[in-house]
């Protein structure tokens, strides 16, 4: 039987062994899916053990996705532009390494009826996560895409990074600082989509201020927090004006959606039912 596993640290709490477990229920894939928690400092070779026990595809997370994008010996572009790799399949002895982080949350938001097209978008954060979306939100050409960061100079390097693509899809890309968002005026009016990439929920903190807040959500605004298991702070403030909100758990499951696609084939995507399992745990 194929295996398959998530690899973390801490990895006890993933869901991706249910959601797995779903699909591969929902298409008649006999295979099996575990978790893994290497080492901090033993990522590489707890990854070569289980391919080299035959191990066909292995879901990295925190903290080893940058571990995983080395460890691979072909990256896809969006692998390359993410800057991480969140799944990694072996094939005629070689280990391919991919990131379907960002095509999950876009895929995620269109399924929440958030049109991406011609938006305005302000992304909190510029971290591992906030890169490894970028990509694939620009390449829906929102009108207008809006890094805020605690600390400019990160946010500064992802516009370098992502500026063409920005421009080949006719996208105004630029970044500020989170207390620049303070200020009413051009940068801090209210957006269609805010998204939060910032590790701040985890510590029950929004990135941004309630005077932020005021200035950036409006009911027509949708908020999505990339947190999942809680009503973060950032989501109150956004409910706290009348938008709607999201957390990430419907990207969880679009982003295991697509490695399981990577995985057993692309034919698969009629007869697997992401929404249905995003109901299921929810
Ligand atoms: P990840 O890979 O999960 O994105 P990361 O690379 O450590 O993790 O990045 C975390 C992001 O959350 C960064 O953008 C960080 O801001 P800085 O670059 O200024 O450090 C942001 N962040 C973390 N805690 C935050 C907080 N309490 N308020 C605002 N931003 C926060």
């Amino acid at each position: 039987m194929d295996v398959y596993v998530v690899a973390g640290n801490p990895i006890a709490h993933s869901k991706s062994p249910a959601i797995h477990k779903r699909f591969s229920e929902q298409s008649n894939q006999k295979m099996h899916y575990g978790r893994l928690q290497p080492l901090l400092d033993e990522f590489a070779s707890a990854a070569k053990s289980f391919f080299a026990a035959g191990g066909k595809g292995m879901n990295v997370t925190v903290p080893f996705k940058l571990d995983a994008q080395e460890l691979a010996d072909e990256l896809t572009p969006r692998a390359k532009l993410a800057g991480a790799v969140n799944t990694l399949r072996m094939e005629n002895g070689k280990i391919f390494g991919d990131n379907t982080d960002g095509a999950g949350l876009a895929r995620d938001l269109l399924a929440q009826g958030i049109e991406i097209k011609g938006a305005r978008i302000l992304l909190l954060g510029a971290g591992g996560a906030a890169r490894g979306v970028l990509g694939p939100l620009l390449e829906q050409s929102p009108k207008e895409l809006i890094i805020a960061n605690r600390s400019n100079t990160k946010a500064e390097e992802l516009v370098q990074l992502f500026g063409e693509l920005a421009i080949a899809h006719q996208v105004a890309l630029q970044s500020v600082t989170l207390g620049y968002l303070e200020d009413a005026g051009k940068t801090a009016s209210p957006f269609d989509l805010i998204i939060n990439a910032t590790a701040a929920g985890l510590s029950d903190k929004s990135p941004i201020s309630d005077v932020a807040a005021s200035h950036i959500f409006i009911p027509q605004s949708f908020a999505y927090d990339m947190v999942y298991g809680k009503v973060t702070m950032f989501m109150q403030q956004a409910l706290h004006r009348g938008s709607r909100v999201s957390d990430g758990l419907g990207m969880l499951v679009e982003q295991a959606a697509d490695a399981f696609l990577i995985w057993r084939g692309a034919h698969l995507n009629e007869v697997i039912d992401p929404r249905a399992v995003l109901a299921e745990l929810r």
